[in-house]
Parts: structure tokens; C-alpha cells; sequence
């Protein structure tokens, strides 16, 4: 079908339209050709919401090649037909105005999904911009990492990967390079725009011009896509098949972690572990940090203060820990010392070089150091290797940090631009690169080689990688955090917005420095900072040298207490957060989300929901907006009807006042379920407001002090009867890559309310994992009165609690399609 279309397009290229300025369009295969003067632009459909738009500056194109879409991606097709003065997909109208090269993207009832200005490209030299309009009610999110708040509407913004210790809200550039960004409200809804080019680049939302969207880069190619939704998750599903998942995660990645800058010998990390323990605070993960290795020397071990890291490392593993290690990507430059790293590097030429052919030397944590060439494959499979020993000494995970690459004592703080790199893949062919056109991707290719090593090394295991610097699609490498942070309310707020926003940028594994690495937290800041810590994707403690500890019991046991629970809930929603990470890795729908991510009617209501957030689309977590002041504020609960998390009572005006932290009745007026609600919450230190909409089956587990300890006694499924009610249930063995041949469990329930009661429906599990749980312990939420419960018709015990507004029973977990009734008696 698809060949056929194409010869038909191939008969169509005499359709060539001649224009007064000399302009021509014709038809190619899967798109069209415009050429004007010298330049020519080419826009092909790569899926039916996937175009691919590449621009020839001087009448040629630049290598098909990218370190972000694989060559099978870029190689994919869509159908498409011939239309006037472009062609149409299924999902877009694509119209190229040839006198001026203006694209106008359509939706199939003409709605536009985006348009260029009437001036839509200026090439100066060897830079570009692009223009676009921006349409009035149009939001802007994603670009990874970048501070400025949620919404970039109305700021300007640079990729150029930079180390910004003490970063503030509005500095840019910082760490990540992610040229991707989400339009959201416009007409034709959602869509998503990835430059993908590596040079130093920048995209404008209307800071120049209100009316203007534009963006270039300062060199290198113009291939950019334009990825139509309509809905905001189906513009992330795509940009991830672009430019891939990432992975599913071990599931102790998802456990609370403790780290510190540095925990300085094994005795200490030891002691660290054992405080944990004592004061049952569930805990899966210590990291080391620089001081843990000889002299800051990257695949080294001070043998002195860690005299046996695998004797220490095993001790810690029988009680539940994992470590991970942090592995610069920097080699100290010790010529003759016998030191691995720089011997073989050196030997097999590894290093980048300066222009005159010399290895570049610079500067970092261990003095002198010399930098692998991550963009040569070469480079890449002789940096894995370096990883053996770690992983012989049980090491669970690699830190890869300062790989922007950071380097001392220099103005710019990076590698000067003329550094020479080399390149030979990804449809590069093989030459040499100068840094300013691979500085953006040297801390993804990094990971790369980090990633590749360890699942070279032990193939059957997921391997975990966390970064400081990448490139739009690192996530298929490396989890992410925000870098050096500071310990500020306004950094406690801003870290919410950054996961947010990475998340949308496909690194749904965000992470923020719990406490703020730099500055030294109060006890209040420190306490809320580990209850919406305990919702983010990765949620690791971590502080800097010289500032005051910051582990969980540091400021006395009323705030442990706080800490403690709410690090406590987090492990009991590990199968809800377990199944959010497995949905990830299938779709790329973000752990952690915007509200107006499966609720796009909570973009016009009226709260600061800068802060507002769900976990995947059960869950709505609502700090308050200025999380340092004891002032009321309003939470929005989006359409639909909501239950709060902690008491499990229904949220809303039409079931009376919303218990716990929440003060006053609604706001709004009309009925909450087609409306939406609006609160006023008075904020305290020890709460934190969740709620769970109306139609989830929520999955939590009984407490446990790692994820390696199995929980004992029954599965929880709480029933928050509603619309599409249904939850998701997921298992594996959460460390190896078994389930990818079928060793894992799915689930599916679903709740139908009827004139009686409830029907709850288990589809028989798929896959061939025997999970921890054999029973479920149901309980149903907003339920009053007396029940009768029946399994396929056999009628069991039931616990009706009036005061809690729940009924409750307990079942062996099916193993075959089942249905239970719960009715009124
Ligand atoms: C960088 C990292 C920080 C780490 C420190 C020492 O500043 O961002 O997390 O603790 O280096 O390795």
C-alpha cells in the first residue's frame, strides 16, 4: 500500500508550481521538496502525526544523522496524499507557501495546529531562526531542565549544557539540552516541536516578539519535527518513539535514597546505614560520592578509608542496600602510575584532542585530566569496561556527574570550542567534530557508554545510570536530577516545576537534590522538602561538603516523625509507583505530571497550580504554592470528583467538607463532577494534600524497610468508585530484564457502580510471574451502610465501616477473570 502511494507521489512531482519568486514544489515520496533560490526544504511524514521538516541552507543537505532518533525511526514512513500546495496525512494538512517557504500544519478539520510567521526563516552565516506565530491562549512546556517556572510563554531560553552550581530560579543556561517544547491550548491542540541539533541553540516563546515563537541554533543542521496530538500525552507518546523510552528502572531505584557529599569512609556509610535501620526509616539506596575513590580518580577506591568497598557493599546488601557510586567522566591524568583508566586510555588514543593533535588536558576534581571521546564508538565500548570492577564489587548503579563536561578554573567553565572530537555512527560518517558542535551531547554519550557497559557486563540485569548533563533522548540511558540546587523555598518549588518539565521532555526519572545541595536547609524547609520529595520519580537525599547534614533525623524526633511517614507512604504505594514506571517504559506518559496532562480542563481554573502535580493519573498532589508561608490557598480538583488521599473520603462540596488539611467547603458552584472543585487549604507543616480521582483502583503494599524485603500479607486495592474506573496492577522481580521474555504480571481491574452497588471485575493475569501477593484486601471507598459481597456468586465476609465510609473484604488473588459483586443490603 504504502510503495503504492509512493509511486503515485513520485507520477505526482511533475506537479511542480512554479511561483513569481522562482519558487518550485514537488511531490517526493511521503511528503514534498520546495525549493527556493539556493535553499530547499523538504517535509516528509515519518508517522501520520510525525513530520519531519529539513532545510538545505546552500542547496545541500547536511548528513541524515542524529544522536537522538535512531536511523530506523528516521527512516520511518507515513502514507500520504497530494494536496494543493502540500500533501495531508491522516492526522495533519501540511500547506508550504513556495514564495516564502510559510508552513501552515492543519489538523484534518482545519484547525491549525501551527503556522509559520509570514517571514518563517532568516539563515545568516552559518546560524538560523525560524519563526512561528503564537497564538494568545497557546503555554509552552518542556526543554528539559530549564528554571523560569512552568510555562515558558513569554521567556527565552539557551541550550548550551552548563554546570550552575547555585543555580537560581531564573539562570539559564544549566545542566540539560533538551530542544524539545509542547505547545498546549492552541487550536489545534497540543503538539510538540524537537530541533534536533546539537549546536548551541535557542528557543524565544515571544520575549522579543509576543506574537513571535522562534528558535535557531548557531550552527548545524535545520531538522526539526513537528508532532501533532491532539492531547498532550499523545504528543509525549511520539516524541518518546522518537526518540526512545526509557528504560524500566530496577524497582530499588524507586526507594528512598541517602547520599551526601560524601559520606567519607566505610565506618560512616556503615553508621549512616545502621541510623536508618534503627530509626525504621525505609531506605534502599546509600550512594558515594568523589571522596569514597583514591585522589578523586574516577574507577578507584581510597584504600584507606574504604579498605574493602566489596566486603562493605555485601554487608549492606544483606541488609537491604544498595549502593551506588559516582564516576566522573573526567580521567585523571597520572602518566606512568598505574593507573587503569589513563594507561589504556592513552594507549588506545581514547582522549579528545586539541587542535593541533595533542591530548587536551584540563583541570577537575582529581588536577589534571583528560576527557574519553564518548562520540567514537571505540571510545564508548573501552569506557564500559572500566565499569568491571564496580560491578564485581556488587556496586548496584554509576553516577555520572560533571560530564556537562565541567571543567575548573576556566571563565566558561567547559572544554574551549575548537576541542576536537571524533564521530562515526548514528549515520555521522566517520570525521572529526569540533565542540561547539558536540559539547551538548558529550554528557549523554557519556551515559551512553556508561549504560551499554554495565548491560554488557551483566547483560541479565536493568542498568541504572544517573546524569547530570544530556541531550534529547539521554533517557534511554540515564535517570536525571537538577543539579546543584540550594537549599531555598523558592528551589523547593522550582524542583517541582524542573521534574515537570523533564518529564514532559521524555526524562520522566526526575530527581531533585532533597534539601537543596547548597546552603543548609531549615527544619521546616527540610521537613516539607521530604514530604514532596516522597512523590518524585527518584527521590534521593543529597547535600554538599561543608553544609550542615541533612539526613532524615538531623533537627529531632517531631520532624523525623514527619519525614518518616511520608517516606513510609511512598513505600506502601510502590505498586502503584512500580506500575507507573512500567507504563513509562511501554508508552512515555510521565510518572510525575502537569495536572493538565490527563485533565487538560485544569489549564483554565483558576488556582496557582505551579505546584500542583499527579502521579500518574490516580493521584493529585497539592503543596501549597508558597510552600514557606502559612497563608491559605485554593486547590482546583479538575472534573470528574476526587477522594482525599488520606482519609478516603470523597472530596467536594456535594459530600460536605473535605477532612484533614483542608478547611473550607467549595467555591465553586454547579455540580464538582462536570465543574471541577475548588478548596481553601490552610497549610501545615505535617500534611500534605493528595487526592485520588473518582474511578481508580489504587495498589499499595504493607510497609517495608527496602523493596528488597518481601511484604508480608495481602495486596491493598482501594476502590474510589467513579467514571472509567479501573487500576492496573504490575509485577516482576524488579531487577532483571526477565519480564522483557514474558516473566512478569499484568492486571487489569476495573469497578463499574451499579443501582445496587459495585461490580469489581479482575481480568485474568497476563504473563507468567508469580507475584509476593496471594490475597487482596478490597476496600471500598464512599460506601455507606451494609453490604453483601459475592465472588462468581458465592457470597463472603464483609466489614462495613460507617464511620470511614468503606466496606471490606478479603480475597485470594484471582488467577482467572472474576467479578465480584458488592451490593447494598
Ligand atoms: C557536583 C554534583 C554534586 C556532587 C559534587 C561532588 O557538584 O552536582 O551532586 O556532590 O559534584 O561530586
Amino acid at each position: 500500500m504504502r510503495s503504492c502511494i509512493a509511486v503515485a507521489l513520485a507520477a505526482a512531482s511533475s506537479l511542480a508550481i512554479p511561483s513569481p519568486a522562482q519558487a518550485q514544489t514537488s511531490a517526493i515520496a511521503h511528503g514534498i521538496e520546495v525549493k527556493r533560490g539556493s535553499t530547499i526544504m523538504r517535509v516528509t511524514a515519518i508517522g501520520d502525526a510525525i513530520l519531519r521538516v529539513r532545510v538545505a541552507k546552500d542547496g545541500v543537505f547536511p548528513e541524515d544523522a542524529s544522536w537522538a532518533v535512531a536511523a530506523d525511526v528516521r527512516a520511518r514512513t507515513a502514507p500520504v496524499r497530494p494536496t494543493a500546495n502540500g500533501f495531508a496525512t491522516a492526522a495533519m494538512r501540511v500547506a508550504v507557501d513556495p514564495a516564502t517557504l510559510r508552513m501552515t500544519v492543519t489538523d484534518p478539520t482545519g484547525q491549525v495546529i501551527t503556522s509559520d510567521t509570514l517571514d518563517p526563516l532568516t539563515i545568516e552565516g552559518k546560524s538560523f531562526t525560524l519563526r512561528k506565530a503564537m497564538p494568545q491562549a497557546e503555554h509552552y512546556f518542556g526543554l528539559g531542565d530549564k528554571t523560569g517556572g512552568l510555562d515558558r510563554r513569554g521567556k527565552s531560553f539557551v541550550d548550551w549544557n552548563t554546570d550552575a552550581f547555585g543555580f537560581s530560579g531564573s539562570d539559564d543556561p544549566i545542566y540539560k539540552s533538551i530542544p524539545f517544547f509542547i505547545g498546549v491550548g492552541g487550536p489545534g491542540g497540543s503538539y510538540g516541536l524537537f530541533l534536533d541539533n546539537s549546536w548551541r541553540s535557542w528557543f524565544d516563546f515571544g520575549h522579543r516578539d509576543a506574537n513571535v515563537l522562534a528558535f535557531g541554533a548557531h550552527d548545524g543542521p535545520i531538522d526539526y519535527y513537528l508532532i501533532a496530538g491532539p492531547s498532550t500525552a499523545e504528543v509525549v507518546r511520539r516524541y518518546t518513539d522518537l526518540t526512545g523510552k526509557a528504560p524500566l528502572q530496577a524497582q530499588w531505584a524507586l526507594g528512598y535514597q541517602q547520599s551526601r557529599y560524601s559520606y567519607m569512609s566505610a565506618d560512616e556509610t556503615k553508621a549512616i546505614a545502621a541510623r536508618l535501620r534503627s530509626d525504621r526509616i525505609p531506605t534502599d539506596v546509600i550512594w558515594l560520592d568523589i571522596d569514597f575513590q583514591d585522589r578523586n580518580r574516577p574507577f578507584t577506591v581510597n584504600p584507606v578509608t574504604f579498605p574493602d568497598l566489596k566486603g562493605m557493599v555485601g554487608d549492606l546488601g544483606k541488609d537491604g542496600f544498595k549502593v551506588v557510586t559516582i564516576t566522573d567522566l573526567h580521567v585523571a591524568r597520572a602518566v606512568n602510575q598505574g593507573y587503569r583508566p589513563y594507561d589504556e586510555g592513552a594507549k588506545g588514543d581514547h582522549f579528545v584532542h586539541n587542535p593541533d593533535g595533542s591530548v587536551y588536558v584540563a583541570p577537575v576534581w582529581p588536577g589534571p585530566s583528560v576527557f574519553p571521546d564518548f562520540t567514537r564508538t571505540a571510545t564508548r565500548d573501552w569506557y564500559g569496561t572500566l565499569f568491571r570492577k564496580q560491578v564485581d564489587d556488587g556496586i548496584a548503579g554509576a553516577w555520572n556527574d560533571m560530564n556537562e563536561p565541567a571543567i575548573f578554573d576556566t571563565p566558561t567553565k567547559t572544554m574551549p570550542l575548537d576541542i576536537v572530537h571524533r564521530i562515526d555512527g548514528d549515520g555521522f560518517a566517520p570525521r572529526t567534530g569540533t565542540h561547539a558542535e558536540l559539547h551538548n551531547v558529550y554528557g549523554m554519550q557519556n551515559t551512553r557508554a556508561t549504560y551499554e557497559g554495565l548491560r554488557k557486563l551483566q547483560p541479565n540485569e536493568r542498568a541504572f545510570v544517573m546524569t547530570r548533563a544530556s541531550y534529547a533522548g539521554g533517557q534511554r540511558y540515564a535517570v536525571t536530577w537538577t543539579g546543584d540546587n540550594s537549599a531555598t523555598w523558592d528551589h523547593l518549588k522550582l524542583s517541582v516545576q524542573q521534574i515537570i518539565n523533564m518529564g514532559l521532555s521524555g526524562f520522566s526519572y526526575g530527581a531533585a537534590d532533597v534539601s537543596g545541595f547548597a546552603g543548609g536547609p531549615s527544619p521546616d524547609l527540610l521537613t516539607r522538602w521530604f514530604e514532596i520529595g516522597a512523590f518524585y520519580p527518584v527521590f534521593r537525599n543529597h547535600s554538599a561538603k561543608g553544609m550542615p547534614r541533612v539526613e532524615p533525623w538531623v533537627d529531632g524526633p517531631q520532624h523525623l516523625a514527619i519525614r518518616r511517614r511520608f517516606i513510609e507512604e511512598r513505600y506502601r504505594l510502590m505498586p502503584y509507583l512500580y506500575g507507573l514506571t512500567e507504563l513509562n517504559a511501554r508508552t512515555g506518559d510521565p510518572i510525575l505530571r502537569p495536572v493538565f496532562y490527563d485533565y487538560p480542563s485544569a489549564m483554565t481554573m483558576s488556582c496557582d497550580q505551579s505546584m500542583t502535580f499527579t502521579l500518574g493519573k490516580g493521584l493529585l498532589v497539592a503543596p501549597p504554592p508558597k510552600p514557606e508561608s502559612p497563608q491559605a490557598y485554593e486547590i482546583c480538583l479538575p472534573a470528574g470528583g476526587w477522594y482525599d488521599y488520606w482519609t478516603g473520603k470523597r472530596a467536594g462540596a456535594a459530600q460536605g467538607d473535605v477532612p484533614g488539611p483542608v478547611q473550607s467547603a467549595s467555591q465553586a458552584t454547579g455540580d464538582p463532577r462536570t465543574r471541577g472543585d475548588v478548596f481553601t487549604a490552610i497549610p501545615r507543616l505535617d500534611q500534605l494534600p493528595v487526592f485520588v480521582r473518582a474511578g481508580t483502583i489504587l495498589p499499595r503494599q504493607p510497609l517495608v524497610q527496602s523493596t528488597a524485603e518481601t511484604p508480608a500479607g495481602p495486596l491493598s486495592l482501594d476502590v474510589y468508585p467513579g467514571a472509567d474506573c479501573r487500576g492496573d496492577l504490575y509485577a516482576d522481580d524488579g531487577h532483571s530484564t526477565a519480564f522483557q521474555s514474558g516473566a512478569f504480571l499484568r492486571q487489569t481491574v476495573r469497578c463499574t457502580v451499579t443501582p445496587k452497588g459495585l461490580t469489581l471485575d479482575f481480568e485474568a493475569p497476563v504473563g507468567r510471574y508469580v507475584p509476593w501477593w496471594k490475597q487482596f484486601a478490597v476496600t471500598v471507598h464512599g460506601w455507606t451502610g451494609a453490604s453483601t459481597v459475592s465472588v462468581t456468586g458465592r457470597a463472603i465476609a464483609s466489614a462495613p465501616d460507617p464511620a470511614a465510609q468503606t466496606a471490606s473484604f478479603t480475597i485470594p488473588a484471582p488467577s482467572a477473570a472474576t467479578r465480584i459483586t458488592i451490593a447494598r443490603r
